[in-house]
């Protein structure tokens, strides 16, 4: 996607041909910062501290990072060393997990010696994917907002809501739940956005308000409960959210609160879409409330809101009593039968196990 006229996806290799280049997205939308990674340390750092956030972007991180770790020490003991800092990094996007094993998987059985070579070369193979997949979700999902707007008869504006960011930042490009969106916008279908902010770490404002912005989309920030308001007196023609881990049978991780908004889009009869990644499916477990794991994160996230002050300069206030605790729950699971469909890169399924297998048969 283009920042200012420049094109760019949220992870490259740099010039020198070794070396990882990431858009700092904890600065954002406040400043546009490039970080250099010459170490899975610096990676790792990179994914928990949420420098890069997003299943997707993580798991291309993760793959970059092992090749950073492999660089001076391709050894068996360096290759499950540095696979292991990198899977402890953050435990709920299961595209983690997919994008290490696979690296594993790969470099396990080659010498030493081509196993840098063959590092790069995979990673690099992820994210061409992910640009890919993420471009077929567009696709896809924009026949559901075109048959919104023709059963508008082309009037007005299409009512979209989406939590978190599930944008490029998200992803290597495009986007997963926005990728349907840009595609709209493109063909000249008028879109509006609802952003839900998305406490505690705003990705909404921060990070979808920055990223529709620039790409020329209408949107207006809401507060996370402000959803079911806007349903029930019509403003959301439907919703879209990305997913960081969907189980074998449908029900869907995603950012805490994404289980709030299928609740009042069951009740309005708003469909309620989620975009979902191959990678991104979890085939080893079905039941998502009790098998996926649900990261906690630091409380001082939530005890703490941050800005930039008047002069420019990034600051945070503290919101909550002292004397008070709080407790940062990062995700929530969204059962399969409240959610209208799937989008993927192969099609719109069923949240279901029929529905996945169809698509997604070996
Ligand atoms: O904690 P984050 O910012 O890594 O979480 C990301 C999300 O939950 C997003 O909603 C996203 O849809 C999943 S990745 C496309």
């Amino acid at each position: 996607m283009k920042v200012d006229g420049k094109a760019y996806r949220s992870i490259w290799l740099a010039t020198d041909g070794w070396s990882v280049e990431i858009i700092d997205q904890t600065k954002l939308p406040h400043e546009f910062v490039v970080v250099t990674l010459t170490s899975a340390e610096e990676a790792a750092h990179a994914i928990s501290a949420m420098l890069v956030r997003g299943a997707p972007l993580i798991g291309a991180t993760a793959a970059y990072g092992m090749c950073l770790g492999l660089r001076d020490d391709p050894s068996d003991a360096q290759l499950k060393a540095t696979a292991e800092l990198l899977i402890n990094t953050r435990p709920t996007a299961v595209n983690l997990r997919w994008a290490i094993q696979g690296m594993q998987k790969l470099l396990g059985p080659l010498p030493p010696s081509e196993r840098v070579a063959a590092a790069y070369k995979n990673a690099t193979r992820i994210c061409n994917e992910d640009v890919a997949i993420n471009s077929a979700i567009g696709d896809h999902g924009l026949k559901i907002i075109e048959d919104i707007w023709y059963g508008k008869n082309q009037k007005g504006v299409v009512n979209i809501l989406t939590h978190c960011n599930a944008g490029w930042l998200a992803t290597v490009d495009w986007g997963t739940a926005l990728s349907p969106i840009y595609k709209a916008y493109n063909k000249g279908i008028p879109v509006h956005v609802w952003v839900d902010e998305t406490r505690p770490r705003n990705q909404g404002a921060h990070l979808t308000a920055w990223e529709l912005g620039k790409h020329g989309v209408e949107h207006t920030l809401i507060v996370d409960n402000a959803g079911g308001h806007l349903m029930q007196h019509g403003e959301v023609d439907l919703c879209i959210t990305g997913t960081d881990r969907t189980t074998a049978s449908g029900d869907v991780c995603n950012k805490i609160g994404t289980y709030l908004k299928a609740l009042a889009a069951k009740d309005n009869n708003v469909p309620f879409y989620v975009a979902l990644p191959g990678p991104t499916i979890d085939w080893e477990i079905d039941d998502g409330i009790a098998d996926i794991p649900i990261e906690v994160r630091n409380s001082h996230e939530i005890e703490y809101v941050s800005g930039c002050n008047s002069e420019g300069k990034i600051e945070e206030v503290r919101i909550l009593p002292k004397t008070s605790s709080s407790k940062n729950y990062a995700f929530d699971v969204t059962p399969a039968h409240l959610v209208t469909g799937l989008i993927t890169e192969r099609g719109i399924c069923a949240a279901s196990k029929a529905g996945l297998a169809e698509l997604f048969a070996p």
